[in-house]
């Protein structure tokens, strides 16, 4: 059994002298907190410096990131945010904090993204805003999203989380082609600073805005001990700052190296009748997906992995075991008491019952067509033909 390089730890990750000085610099400041400090704050000029955009918060998860961005755009309490199922709770949760309705669309078939399509078909004038996931770094049909939501004035959010140099057709880098990018640093993404997040935007109130609700309301900027709104306290540590930045010296040939290895993998299984590989243009990768046209293969997701057990080789079944509205906060309500706030009418245009949603695509992709290979930058040339050969003969037996 081969040990392939994990996320999990130092095997799959590039965390090094960098990363160790920065947060040795810290620690002897004896200043952790970024009230007052300068790591965050040179995180933020550095991040939206590298991304393109004009401001960049810093914050305490990627969840965090979300919840600042649709808080940023106020919902009234039961406004309905469109977002995909098949994506990290986290893309959910901050619409649900910001007592919001989440409303499910379907996805696109090869890349799992939310397509133009499915978002119109979901739109209603309780559309608050719409959250786009460039999932497993795979460049989502942005322009043709925002196509369908300029004319009515509904804002697009990016949760780029998987995503960093992600390039969506049209142009610049994903997380700037909307109102606002949402970018996380848990342990498992392009960069880590263990757990943190990112948002940005070229929009100097919203800017603000994202500042205040990460913060407590508290407006720092003009001294003042006041309190202007309802903001938790999302604050990124220092400590986090620190190896973030440099983290974000690392990311673009991080990005580059995952590349070369989805390339790769690319180049040994395209032959492979019924395996639809990613679309390599723009994909940052930060897994490698396949879809089984099971149609073609005879076999679903399950059986394929479980002729994988004994190589090590580190791929998964359906990404998730549910499509999101199928998890138990939204079937059953579970939010505030016994209330269903805000997923009843009022507030809500109609009471939301999960239960009854049903995405097919995604449905399909979660419980027979999706495999998942968990890649990282770490891969070498061995790792990367080894993981190839073991996926080519599981097909072929
Ligand atoms: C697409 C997506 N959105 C949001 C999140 C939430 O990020 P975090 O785990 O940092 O809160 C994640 C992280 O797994 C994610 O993959």
């Amino acid at each position: 059994m081969r040990n392939y390089p994990t996320v999990e730890d130092h095997t799959g990750r590039t965390i090094g002298a960098e990363e160790i000085e920065a947060a040795t610099r810290v620690l002897r400041s004896g200043h952790l907190t970024r009230v007052g400090g300068t790591e965050a704050a040179a995180l933020e000029r550095e991040f939206a410096t590298l991304i393109g955009a004009e401001h960049a918060v810093a914050s305490s998860s990627g969840s965090a990131a979300v919840h600042l961005a649709v808080a940023a755009v106020d919902p009234e309490p039961g406004d309905e945010i469109i977002v995909p199922p098949l994506t990290d709770f986290g893309t959910v949760l901050g619409v649900l904090a910001a007592n919001a309705v989440p409303v499910f669309a379907d996805v696109d078939p090869l890349t799992g993204c939310l397509t133009a399509k499915s978002v119109a078909a979901c739109l209603t004038d309780r559309t608050r805003a719409v959250i786009v996931v460039h999932l497993f770094g795979c460049p989502a049909d942005i322009d043709g999203i925002r196509q369908v939501c300029d004319p009515r004035d509904v804002p697009v959010i990016e949760d780029c989380a998987q995503a960093y140099l992600t390039r969506p057709a049209g142009g610049g880098y994903a997380g700037t082609r909307s109102l606002i990018g949402c970018f996380s640093l848990q342990q498992s993404k392009h960069i880590t600073a263990g757990e943190g997040g990112l948002t940005v935007t070229d929009d100097e109130r919203l800017a603000r805005r994202m500042r205040l609700l990460a913060d407590k309301g508290w407006p720092r900027d003009t001294g003042e001990r006041n309190h202007l709104l309802l903001g938790l306290n999302y604050r990124m540590p220092e400590l986090s700052a620190a190896v973030a930045r440099a983290q974000l010296a690392k990311l673009a040939g991080s990005v580059e190296r995952r590349r070369e290895v989805a390339a790769a993998l690319t180049d040994q299984l395209r032959d492979l009748p019924g395996l639809l590989l990613p679309p390599d243009q723009g994909h940052s990768y930060f897994l490698y997906p396949i879809v089984l046209d099971t149609a073609v293969t005879g076999f679903e997701h399950r059986e394929y992995v479980g002729r994988l057990a004994g190589s090590g080789a580190p791929v998964g079944a359906g990404y998730l075991s549910r499509p999101l509205y199928r998890t138990t906060v939204l079937t059953e309500r579970r939010t505030y008491g016994t209330s269903g706030f805000p997923l009843i009418s009022p507030p809500a245009r109609q009471n939301h019952d999960y239960a009854a949603v049903s995405c097919p695509v995604a449905e399909d992709l979660i419980e027979r067509s999706l495999v998942i290979a968990l890649i990282n930058e770490r891969f070498d040339d061995e790792d990367t033909a080894a993981l190839a050969q073991v996926l080519a003969e599981a097909y072929k037996r």
